[in-house]
């Protein structure tokens, strides 16, 4: 018996002791070790924004104020920071500091239209001594080895556009002459004026040296058909001349045609010939370059023959990619390597295409593209 009550005893005990732990909490699930809070992500360093100095020669023709916004709406729209300037009324210490400071200022990369293509030696060795490149925008930089691309338009080709009008619209093929034809070209110190004069001539030659094309004024050589600036009041003056000296006129001798190489000279030109009483009727072929909303309008009314249409968004979107694959350290787009020497060796371009432009195709070319509205041309 007494085994027996030990024996339940311990039944008991064990019971107890099992229910015991039955009842016990369980204990408490180890809490999950928090987890590591996950390292926040490093903040992505700001993508290095790239900045390019654009500086333009002026702002007192149309074609460049186009090209300068062009060019900075082109560029920030493809990420980049922009410092555009312009050389005040083409005045050259201006844009010499407007580039010192572009430089000082941390720009990646330099778009140069200069105004005059031998004056930025000096400033450009600071931008090659600090490894900036240099792109010469529309007119080529001379004497300096700074300069690593040129983008423009094919200026010779703009010339010859030039000189065939005055060809085709007076027949020179059948003409017997003399056709009386002047000159005008642009600034001395622009380089375009020794690819755009000669472009020209290329085109009339064959009849200067027959004799069906005459220069009454004898004004050929470049420098004595240059035209400072570019500007319309500098042509104007110069074509007023040429009317007293040489007695042009309706009712006097005949001009025949006035080659100019450009908008801004032809436009000067017109005012002189309007002024001298050529109507629309009578009015000798005045040629001319850029599509200027003037110039334009000089077209249809008939007092403007011909200009050449030179996108400034098809130039401003191939330095953009230039520039990015300057950047990037590839091989930019590049389409002539034989033309533009700069004294210091062949600068590698690209030369866009320019287009011929009159009276029967602005519309197309200028109000169908969206380059201007019809209202810009009222
Ligand atoms: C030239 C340019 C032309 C014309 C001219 C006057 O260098 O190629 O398009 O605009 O300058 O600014």
């Amino acid at each position: 018996m007494k085994r027996s009550v030990k024996a339940l005893t311990l039944v008991l005990a064990i019971a107890m002791i099992v229910s015991m732990a039955a009842c016990a909490p369980a204990a408490p699930a180890a809490p999950a070790a928090p987890a590591a809070p996950a390292a926040p992500a490093a903040p992505a360093a700001p993508a290095e924004v790239q900045k390019v100095g654009l500086s333009m020669p002026t702002m007192s023709l149309q074609r460049w104020n186009q090209d300068g916004s062009n060019m900075k709406a082109a560029f920030e729209s493809a990420g980049f920071e922009v410092d555009l300037q312009y050389g005040g009324e083409n005045e050259v210490p201006m844009q010499i500091s407007q580039i010192e400071n572009m430089i000082a200022g941390g720009c990646d990369v330099l778009v140069i239209a200069a105004i005059d293509g031998g004056s930025l030696t000096e400033v450009l060795a600071d931008a090659k001594t600090q490894g900036i490149p240099v792109i010469a925008y529309d007119r080529l930089i001379t004497g300096t080895d700074a300069v690593s691309y040129y983008a423009t338009f094919d200026n010779f080709l703009v010339g010859k556009f030039q000189g065939q009008y005055i060809v085709d619209a007076l027949d020179l093929a059948n003409a017997t002459g003399p056709i009386n034809v002047e000159y005008f070209t642009g600034d001395p110190g622009d380089n375009n004026i020794n690819f755009l004069f000669p472009g020209g001539l290329s085109a009339l030659q064959p009849y200067i040296d027959s004799g069906v094309v005459v220069c009454p004024s004898g004004q050929t050589d470049i420098g004595q058909v240059a035209t400072v600036d570019w500007s319309s009041e500098n042509s104007q003056a110069r074509m007023e001349n040429l009317i007293t000296s040489n007695n042009y006129g309706p009712n006097a001798t005949k001009l025949d045609a006035v080659l100019c190489n450009n908008d801004s000279t032809a436009q000067g030109v017109t005012n002189a010939l309007l002024n001298a009483g050529y109507t629309p009727d009578n009015f000798p072929i005045v040629t001319g370059q850029d599509c200027d909303i003037v110039s334009v309008k000089n077209l249809i009314a008939g007092t403007q023959a011909m200009s050449v249409f030179k996108d400034t968004r098809t130039l401003a979107n191939q330095v953009v990619a230039m520039v990015k694959a300057i950047l990037a350290g590839s091989e930019p787009p590049i389409n002539d390597t034989e033309t533009y020497d700069n004294g210091t060796g062949v600068i590698p371009s690209f030369l866009c295409e320019p287009v011929f432009a009159s009276a029967e195709n602005y519309r197309e070319l200028l109000i169908d593209s969206g380059y201007y509205t019809e209202a810009d041309l009222q």
